[in-house]
């Protein structure tokens, strides 16, 4: 395996000679779960074909445009009617968010969406969140080192496979329920369009267009879009509750621009460079995914004097990226200063790849900016966050499949 630290190398590599690392490697615990299949860990020409009819087929149903703009803003009205239930009392908001987060990418998929009171929907998104954390574990790891002695031994890597299993089922049943009631002439969501795709592919079999394949895409975008982007909400709340200056400037900057009668919009996000900064700064200190997915070489490739070979496994260390010494002026602060200059104006930064960068750069990138400016300054708009009387926020993480706070508690008070 080979790790590329920093952000010159990582671009160098990622984007001079993208081709080359387009490929994932197989990771035996993944790979006997789906079989390589789906979005993420599929190669080849496979995985060009459906990573090309998914953006095509998500950017129709609006994403990274307008149009999904107002369903986004819906569930924003939502989240926060849940939030005031609590009526100013310390809560966790973890599967709150992760409820309505999950909704966007739902209505897209499954063209449903489930009240944060659907005690099904909960639990399994509990599971997911469980199966995620447990794939950080040392058993986890024993798997993907001695995959054939641990298909065999009884152990805690059981439970990790019936909970997948169980969130596998809950996406068969949203495909079979689509097949019975599939109707070419009006396409709702993505499994309708794949459902109708599958006839014009129908002799070209290594394209994946089938439904086994269906079942593990939509699997793909479902947890991709759910876990990611709630973890990142998760994390921007607690720094809020940790910095309350930052917080205050950051509803100044709500009430100039937005004021209180309205619901923010994309739009006004060129108008708020503070609250733009604020998420940049939570995504960077927040490093979800701190070693990337892992790529593989295509073919022997150059680095530096170094051959690599073709088949290598290639991380690419976005932990080095986000804290780059070289590249940030207080790399292991959190400093929302990071992205302003000396106007105020917002500024990109190089070294800002959270989403990863090349030729399998997150797919989902648009949406997910979309959604935690949405819901981010929704939020604030509305309350004002607190950690509980008497308890000091910590920024200690737990890390899994996704690099997530400590579960916490806070306060959301009615501005
Ligand atoms: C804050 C939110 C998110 C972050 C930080 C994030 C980050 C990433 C990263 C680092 C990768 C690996 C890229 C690589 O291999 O170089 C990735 C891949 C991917 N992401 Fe995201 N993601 C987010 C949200 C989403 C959303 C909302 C979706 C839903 C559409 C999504 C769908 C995907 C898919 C399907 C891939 C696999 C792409 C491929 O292999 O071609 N992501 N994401």
């Amino acid at each position: 395996m080979v790790v590329l630290n920093g952000q010159k190398l990582v671009r160098e590599v990622f984007v001079h000679q993208g081709e080359n690392v387009a490929d994932r490697p197989s990771i035996p615990i993944a790979a006997d779960l789906t079989g390589d299949k789906g979005l993420i860990m599929s190669n080849g020409y496979a995985w060009k074909q459906q990573r090309r009819f998914a953006l095509h087929t998500l950017r129709n149903f609006g994403l990274g445009k307008r149009s999904l703009e107002p369903s986004i803003l819906q569930e924003c009205r939502y989240l926060n009617e849940a939030f005031a239930n609590e009526q100013g009392k310390s809560f966790n908001p973890q599967f709150i968010i992760n409820n309505a987060v999950s909704n966007i990418i739902c209505v897209l998929v499954f063209g449903d969406r489930f009240e944060y009171t659907d005690d099904d929907f909960q639990s399994l998104l509990k599971n997911i969140n469980e199966v995620i954390l447990l794939e950080g574990e040392v058993w986890a790891q024993l798997y993907n080192m001695f995959p054939w002695i641990m298909r065999r031994v009884p152990g805690p890597h059981r439970k990790f496979f019936s909970i997948w299993n169980g969130v596998i089922d809950f996406v068969k049943k949203k495909v079979e329920d689509h097949r019975v009631e599939f109707d070419p002439s009006n396409s709702r969501d993505y499994i309708d369009c794949f459902l109708g795709e599958m006839a014009k592919w129908k002799d070209d079999e290594a394209s994946g267009f089938n439904v086994e394949n269906l079942c593990y895409c939509t699997l793909d975008l479902f947890i991709a879009g759910t876990e990611t982007t709630s973890t990142t909400l998760y994390w921007g709340l607690l720094y809020m509750i940790k910095y309350p200056e930052i917080q205050r400037k950051v509803q100044e900057e709500i009430d100039r621009v937005v004021g209180s009668s309205r619901q923010p919009s994309v739009a006004d996000r060129e108008n708020m460079p503070y609250i733009d900064a604020v998420i940049h700064e939570t995504q960077r200190c927040g490093n979800i995914l701190p070693l990337n997915v892992p790529r593989q070489t295509t073919k022997d490739t150059q680095v530096d004097d170094f051959i690599i070979p073709k088949g290598t496994m290639v991380m690419a260390n976005l932990t080095s990226v986000l804290f780059d010494e070289t590249e940030w002026e207080t790399p292991h602060t959190f400093n929302p200063q990071h992205f302003l200059d000396a106007e105020g104006k917002f500024r990109k930064r190089e070294a800002f790849l959270p989403f990863s960068i090349g030729k399998r750069v997150c797919l989902g990138e648009q949406l997910a900016r979309m959604e935690l400016f949405l819901f981010f300054t929704s939020l604030l708009q509305r309350f004002s966050f607190s950690p509980p009387q008497g308890v000091e926020p910590s920024l200690e993480f737990r890390s899994g499949g996704t690099l997530s706070p400590y579960p916490y508690q806070l306060c959301a008070v009615p501005r």
